[in-house]
Protein backbone atom coordinates (compact mmCIF):
# COMPACT_ATOMS: atom_id res chain seq x y z
CA UNK A 1 0.00 0.00 0.00
CA UNK A 2 1.66 3.64 -0.79
CA UNK A 3 1.06 6.65 1.07
CA UNK A 4 -1.53 8.76 -0.93
CA UNK A 5 -1.23 12.66 -1.76
CA UNK A 6 -4.83 13.68 -1.48
CA UNK A 7 -5.93 17.04 -2.80
CA UNK A 8 -9.73 18.69 -1.86
CA UNK A 9 -11.52 21.12 -4.12
CA UNK A 10 -14.25 23.33 -2.38
CA UNK A 11 -16.51 26.12 -3.12
CA UNK A 12 -18.16 26.67 0.02
CA UNK A 13 -17.73 26.28 3.97
CA UNK A 14 -16.10 23.30 3.50
CA UNK A 15 -17.82 20.91 5.92
CA UNK A 16 -16.81 17.72 4.32
CA UNK A 17 -13.44 19.03 3.99
CA UNK A 18 -13.56 19.80 8.03
CA UNK A 19 -14.64 15.72 8.06
CA UNK A 20 -11.77 14.64 6.42
CA UNK A 21 -9.07 16.80 8.04
CA UNK A 22 -10.86 15.26 11.13
CA UNK A 23 -10.98 11.70 10.12
CA UNK A 24 -6.78 12.46 9.19
CA UNK A 25 -6.35 13.16 12.78
CA UNK A 26 -7.92 10.46 13.97
CA UNK A 27 -5.03 7.96 12.01
CA UNK A 28 -7.77 6.94 9.13
CA UNK A 29 -5.89 6.99 6.07
CA UNK A 30 -2.72 5.53 7.93
CA UNK A 31 0.01 7.35 6.07
CA UNK A 32 -1.97 9.37 3.18
CA UNK A 33 -2.60 12.86 3.65
CA UNK A 34 -4.52 16.35 2.56
CA UNK A 35 -1.57 17.84 0.86
CA UNK A 36 -3.43 20.68 -0.92
CA UNK A 37 -6.91 22.45 -0.87
CA UNK A 38 -7.88 23.91 -4.11
CA UNK A 39 -10.69 26.46 -3.84
CA UNK A 40 -13.02 27.62 -7.20
CA UNK A 41 -13.91 30.78 -5.18
CA UNK A 42 -11.51 33.10 -3.07
CA UNK A 43 -12.97 34.20 1.10
CA UNK A 44 -14.81 30.83 0.82
CA UNK A 45 -14.42 29.64 5.08
CA UNK A 46 -13.15 26.53 3.44
CA UNK A 47 -10.04 28.08 3.06
CA UNK A 48 -9.71 29.13 6.48
CA UNK A 49 -10.20 25.59 7.49
CA UNK A 50 -7.26 24.38 5.36
CA UNK A 51 -5.43 27.38 7.20
CA UNK A 52 -6.29 26.79 10.46
CA UNK A 53 -4.74 23.33 9.92
CA UNK A 54 -1.78 24.08 8.07
CA UNK A 55 -3.06 22.80 4.58
CA UNK A 56 -1.80 24.34 1.62
CA UNK A 57 -4.51 26.12 -0.08
CA UNK A 58 -4.89 28.19 -3.13
CA UNK A 59 -7.94 29.61 -4.92
CA UNK A 60 -8.67 28.69 -8.81
CA UNK A 61 -10.92 31.13 -10.16
CA UNK A 62 -13.65 30.11 -12.53
CA UNK A 63 -13.60 33.88 -13.83
CA UNK A 64 -9.49 34.57 -14.26
CA UNK A 65 -10.45 31.83 -17.25
CA UNK A 66 -11.69 32.56 -20.40
CA UNK A 67 -13.56 29.48 -20.95
CA UNK A 68 -13.59 25.86 -19.30
CA UNK A 69 -11.00 24.09 -21.13
CA UNK A 70 -8.66 26.88 -20.13
CA UNK A 71 -9.43 26.22 -16.12
CA UNK A 72 -9.51 22.58 -16.58
CA UNK A 73 -6.13 22.70 -18.32
CA UNK A 74 -4.72 24.87 -15.24
CA UNK A 75 -6.44 22.56 -12.74
CA UNK A 76 -5.29 19.59 -14.05
CA UNK A 77 -1.75 21.18 -14.20
CA UNK A 78 -1.95 22.06 -10.53
CA UNK A 79 -2.93 18.99 -9.40
CA UNK A 80 0.01 16.97 -11.38
CA UNK A 81 2.78 19.01 -10.28
CA UNK A 82 1.65 18.99 -6.66
CA UNK A 83 2.09 15.20 -7.41
CA UNK A 84 -1.85 14.15 -6.32
CA UNK A 85 -2.95 10.87 -5.97
CA UNK A 86 -6.79 11.56 -5.07
CA UNK A 87 -8.78 14.33 -6.41
CA UNK A 88 -11.68 14.59 -3.71
CA UNK A 89 -15.10 17.10 -4.95
CA UNK A 90 -15.98 18.29 -1.35
CA UNK A 91 -18.67 20.57 -2.27
CA UNK A 92 -16.60 21.65 -5.76
CA UNK A 93 -18.98 23.92 -7.70
CA UNK A 94 -17.42 24.30 -10.64
CA UNK A 95 -17.61 22.59 -14.03
CA UNK A 96 -14.41 20.95 -15.41
CA UNK A 97 -13.50 18.90 -18.54
CA UNK A 98 -12.02 15.78 -19.70
CA UNK A 99 -8.59 16.97 -19.47
CA UNK A 100 -9.29 16.38 -15.61
CA UNK A 101 -11.03 13.34 -15.85
CA UNK A 102 -8.74 11.90 -18.05
CA UNK A 103 -5.43 13.16 -16.04
CA UNK A 104 -6.96 10.77 -13.00
CA UNK A 105 -8.48 7.80 -14.22
CA UNK A 106 -10.71 6.29 -11.67
CA UNK A 107 -8.91 9.23 -9.32
CA UNK A 108 -11.34 11.68 -8.96
CA UNK A 109 -14.29 11.16 -6.23
CA UNK A 110 -17.43 13.39 -5.26
CA UNK A 111 -19.85 13.29 -2.74
CA UNK A 112 -23.58 14.01 -3.81
CA UNK A 113 -26.34 14.69 -1.17
CA UNK A 114 -29.31 12.44 -2.25
CA UNK A 115 -29.61 8.59 -3.53
CA UNK A 116 -28.09 8.20 -7.14
CA UNK A 117 -30.33 8.09 -9.24
CA UNK A 118 -32.70 10.06 -7.73
CA UNK A 119 -32.24 14.16 -7.70
CA UNK A 120 -28.91 14.15 -9.94
CA UNK A 121 -27.59 15.04 -12.71
CA UNK A 122 -27.34 19.33 -14.19
CA UNK A 123 -29.25 21.64 -11.65
CA UNK A 124 -29.13 19.27 -8.90
CA UNK A 125 -27.18 20.57 -6.78
CA UNK A 126 -27.07 22.35 -3.20
CA UNK A 127 -30.53 23.06 -1.91
CA UNK A 128 -32.03 22.45 -4.91
CA UNK A 129 -31.41 18.79 -4.62
CA UNK A 130 -33.53 18.96 -1.27
CA UNK A 131 -36.08 21.14 -2.38
CA UNK A 132 -36.93 18.37 -5.22
CA UNK A 133 -36.35 15.49 -2.58
CA UNK A 134 -39.45 17.22 -0.17
CA UNK A 135 -41.50 18.16 -3.24
CA UNK A 136 -41.76 14.82 -4.38
CA UNK A 137 -42.15 13.06 -0.91
CA UNK A 138 -39.36 10.65 -0.38
CA UNK A 139 -39.42 9.03 2.88
CA UNK A 140 -35.25 8.21 2.61
CA UNK A 141 -33.16 10.27 1.40
CA UNK A 142 -29.23 10.19 1.85
CA UNK A 143 -25.79 10.96 0.19
CA UNK A 144 -23.44 8.84 -2.45
CA UNK A 145 -19.80 8.97 -2.62
CA UNK A 146 -19.31 8.24 -6.54
CA UNK A 147 -16.19 8.28 -8.75
CA UNK A 148 -16.37 11.34 -10.96
CA UNK A 149 -16.65 10.75 -14.78
CA UNK A 150 -17.69 13.07 -17.88
CA UNK A 151 -21.20 12.63 -17.44
CA UNK A 152 -22.68 14.48 -14.32
CA UNK A 153 -23.58 12.04 -11.05
CA UNK A 154 -23.33 9.04 -13.05
CA UNK A 155 -20.01 7.52 -12.65
CA UNK A 156 -19.45 4.49 -10.23
CA UNK A 157 -20.86 4.58 -6.83
CA UNK A 158 -18.12 3.91 -4.42
CA UNK A 159 -21.03 3.80 -0.82
CA UNK A 160 -24.10 5.46 -0.35
CA UNK A 161 -25.92 6.01 3.01
CA UNK A 162 -29.60 6.50 3.12
CA UNK A 163 -31.46 9.04 5.32
CA UNK A 164 -34.79 9.69 7.12
CA UNK A 165 -36.79 12.65 5.81
CA UNK A 166 -39.48 13.95 8.58
CA UNK A 167 -42.55 15.47 7.48
CA UNK A 168 -41.71 19.31 8.81
CA UNK A 169 -38.62 18.53 7.44
CA UNK A 170 -37.51 22.09 5.10
CA UNK A 171 -34.62 22.11 2.41
CA UNK A 172 -32.75 23.53 5.21
CA UNK A 173 -32.90 20.37 7.86
CA UNK A 174 -33.07 17.78 5.55
CA UNK A 175 -29.57 19.30 4.10
CA UNK A 176 -28.17 19.47 7.52
CA UNK A 177 -29.33 16.05 8.70
CA UNK A 178 -28.07 14.43 5.46
CA UNK A 179 -24.46 15.69 6.36
CA UNK A 180 -24.50 14.74 9.84
CA UNK A 181 -25.73 11.14 9.42
CA UNK A 182 -24.32 10.41 5.74
CA UNK A 183 -22.04 13.13 3.94
CA UNK A 184 -19.24 13.34 6.97
CA UNK A 185 -19.39 9.34 7.26
CA UNK A 186 -19.29 8.23 4.14
CA UNK A 187 -16.20 10.63 2.64
CA UNK A 188 -13.83 9.94 5.12
CA UNK A 189 -14.72 6.16 4.68
CA UNK A 190 -14.54 6.44 1.05
CA UNK A 191 -11.48 8.01 0.94
CA UNK A 192 -9.89 5.34 3.62
CA UNK A 193 -10.77 2.46 0.99
CA UNK A 194 -9.16 4.32 -1.85
CA UNK A 195 -6.08 5.13 0.27
CA UNK A 196 -5.72 1.90 0.77
CA UNK A 197 -6.37 0.39 -2.32
CA UNK A 198 -9.40 -1.58 -1.35
CA UNK A 199 -11.51 -0.19 -4.27
CA UNK A 200 -11.79 -1.58 -7.76
CA UNK A 201 -13.89 -0.56 -10.36
CA UNK A 202 -15.50 -3.50 -13.54
CA UNK A 203 -17.60 -2.33 -16.16
CA UNK A 204 -18.57 0.80 -14.37
CA UNK A 205 -19.20 -1.23 -10.77
CA UNK A 206 -17.29 -0.21 -7.51
CA UNK A 207 -16.15 -3.81 -5.78
CA UNK A 208 -14.43 -2.59 -2.50
CA UNK A 209 -11.96 -5.90 -1.27
CA UNK A 210 -11.93 -6.51 2.14
CA UNK A 211 -8.31 -6.30 4.15
C1 LIG B 1 -22.56 19.20 0.39
O1 LIG B 1 -23.93 19.07 0.62
C2 LIG B 1 -22.13 18.25 -0.69
O2 LIG B 1 -22.85 17.07 -0.71
C3 LIG B 1 -22.41 19.03 -1.92
O3 LIG B 1 -22.10 20.37 -1.59
C4 LIG B 1 -22.21 20.56 -0.18
C5 LIG B 1 -20.90 21.11 0.29
O4 LIG B 1 -20.92 21.48 1.64
N1 LIG B 1 -21.73 18.48 -3.05
P1 LIG B 1 -19.56 21.84 2.39
O5 LIG B 1 -18.88 22.97 1.63
O6 LIG B 1 -18.71 20.60 2.46
O7 LIG B 1 -19.98 22.29 3.76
Amino acid sequence: MSKKNIAVLVSGGGTNLQSLIDSEKSGMFRDSKITLVISSKPGVYALERAKNNNIPALTLSRKDYGSIESYSKALAETLKQADIDLVVLAGFLTIIDSQVYEAFPNAIINIHPALIPSFCGKGYYGLHVHEAALKKGVKVSGATVHFVTPECDAGPIILQKAVEVKQDDTPETLQRRIMEQAEWKILPKAVQLFCRDQLSVKDNIVYIKEN
